[in-house]
């Protein structure tokens, strides 16, 4: 006959069997135990033969001996003298709990005891600010972070053997509700940095009381010399103490890791690149790794970085040229016309505005480096409007002889049509009686010639119109053809001084 009654923990139903008179000789303690330890709960009752039920958190754990549903839990010990120990194989964080033994047919309870449960923190591990190196005056902002430790963790910094005060730390709770992870920042000026000292960050909590501690290899990368022109030798070396030591280097360039050199010393001709692309090296020892770059101060001429495209705009239009160079130390640009010494930009861009038919030709956009190099490009500017004519100085012939006059015609875009025109005749090509006229292109431009043969003296007199066309427009020149020998100072001069040439004028 066995009288129950609901437990005033819950839902625990105690069932008292009358008359059965029973002790705990041994009751559960409150205890803290390292996370992975196994512990054991003691619970003796001599002389009881009942059920006997592990509480934890007012929850059953099963009935009697079965605790099928945790399979890190046992229950141990002589039964027939009364032993009822709970065993806990490799705690863990969800046994941190208020454990109860109760001994149901004698209505008995032992006294709550509290399991406390310690998690050690995480290796710590020490990030750099923005980036753990050791640079002449450059100060360093250390953080060291131990997570997921019950209790939080608490970190000091060690340098050469002396705890530093002033670090900041900070803490987090997990959503377990239970762990904490702490984070601590170490702010070292410039001038409290020393060459070869170990910087160490210890973490400790109840778990790991002696703390759990990581180094950080402090590195000064050094390159020298500096600054070199380039195509010379530099060496850098990356020095760099730590304990445990150094058990590997490696160098990159430009995030580039380079394969062949692996000790602390890396030594190479440097060029342009250097000044742009940042050599690192990392230093590893079995703690971690700590990376630090520098750039080169490498000297080099001008290289161009955007080039300058030939142009070909309207007449009254603007023309805008882009160039630059990169270089160091600075550099200086001027943009001028090829065959004139006037300097029309000293800025990457060029521009010409309402361009006319003159502004045509080439252009040159030059940087100097002092006293280290200097480059140059060139480009054209073409101006496309109507056609402009030059004719040949000399349009000399004799009398009888063969005589050509020419006409050179400028224009972009090329002309469409080209005519001699002189009395009553027009003749654009091909031969026409004593006239042939023959057009040739060169780079320069166009040349028209007028070719007359057995020359008579009226070819002196008569004016000769040389005209071309294109879309922009026209031009015209006006050629004379003058005696050979004939007087110089005016060009179709009628009479000549070899008269006798001249018998029916
Ligand atoms: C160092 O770190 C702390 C915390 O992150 C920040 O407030 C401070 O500005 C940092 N100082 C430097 C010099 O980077
Ligand atoms: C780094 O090394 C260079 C060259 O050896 C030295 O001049 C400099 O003082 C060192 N810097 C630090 C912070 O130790
Ligand atoms: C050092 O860090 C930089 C930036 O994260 C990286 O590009 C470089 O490859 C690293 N150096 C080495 C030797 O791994
Ligand atoms: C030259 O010829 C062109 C085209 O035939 C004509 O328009 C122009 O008036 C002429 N010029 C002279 C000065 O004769």
């Amino acid at each position: 006959w066995v009288r129950c009654l609901l437990s005033d923990c819950s839902s625990i139903f105690l069932c008292v069997s009358p008359g059965v008179q029973a002790m705990f000789s041994q009751q559960p303690q409150d205890l803290v135990v390292v996370a992975g330890q196994p512990v054991t709960l003691p619970c003796s009752i001599p002389g009881y033969h009942g059920v006997v039920l592990w509480i934890k958190d007012g929850l059953a754990l099963g009935v009697g001996r079965d605790l099928s549903g945790y399979p890190r839990y046992t229950v141990i010990g002589d039964h027939s003298t009364g032993e009822h120990h709970l065993r806990i194989q490799r705690v863990e964080l969800m046994d941190d709990a208020v454990f109860e033994c109760q001994a149901i047919q004698a209505a008995m309870r032992s006294r709550p005891a509290r399991l406390t449960v310690l998690v050690p923190p995480e290796d710590p591990v020490i990030s750099g600010g923005p980036v753990v190196s050791l640079r002449a005056g450059d100060p360093l902002n250390l953080t060291c972070h131990a997570d997921n430790a019950k209790p939080a963790a608490s970190i000091i910094w060690i340098r050469n053997g002396e705890v530093l005060n002033g670090a900041m730390y900070s803490k987090t709770l997990l959503r377990d509700g239970r762990r904490e992870s702490t984070v601590s920042t170490l702010y070292l000026s410039a001038s409290n940095i020393e060459t070869g000292q170990q910087i160490i960050c210890r973490a400790s909590n109840k778990a790991v009381p002696n703390g759990k501690e990581t180094n950080l290899p402090l590195v000064n990368l050094s390159v020298e010399p500096q600054p070199i022109l380039e195509g010379n030798l530099v060496k850098f070396h990356c020095s760099a103490k730590a304990n445990p030591p150094v058990t590997l280097y490696r160098w990159a360039k430009g995030g580039n890791v380079i394969k062949e050199v692996s000790g602390d010393t890396y030594e190479v001709i440097v060029d342009h690149s250097f000044f742009t692309e940042p050599v690192s090296c990392e230093v590893t020892n079995p703690l971690g790794s700590t990376n630090i770059s520098r750039n080169v101060d490498v000297y080099f001429g001008p290289r161009m970085s955007a080039e300058p495209q030939s142009l070909q705009v309207d007449l009254g239009s603007d023309a805008v040229f882009n160039c630059a160079w990169t270089g160091n130390p600075s550099l200086t640009i001027v943009w001028m016309k090829r065959g004139s010494g006037v300097v029309l930009s000293n800025e990457n861009i060029l521009t010409l505005k309402a361009v006319r038919q003159e502004d045509a030709g080439k252009y040159v956009c030059r940087a100097v480096v002092p006293r280290v190099g200097a480059g140059e490009k060139e480009v054209s500017l073409t101006v496309n409007g109507p056609p402009t004519i030059s004719s040949t100085q000399t349009h000399q012939a004799l009398h009888g002889e063969k005589g050509e006059i020419k006409c050179f015609i400028r224009s972009t875009p090329p002309p469409d049509r080209i005519a001699w025109s002189w009395k009553e005749t027009v003749l654009e090509s091909g031969t026409s009686g004593r006239y042939t006229v023959e057009t040739v292109s060169t780079e320069e431009g166009v040349i028209s010639t007028l070719t007359m043969s057995n020359i008579v003296p009226a070819d002196f007199q008569t004016i000769y119109n040389c005209t071309a066309w294109n879309s922009f427009g026209s031009d015209t020149e006006i050629i004379r053809l003058k005696e050979q020998g004939g007087s110089q100072g005016s060009t179709g001069s009628t009479f000549s001084t070899s008269t006798l040439w001249w018998p029916w004028f």
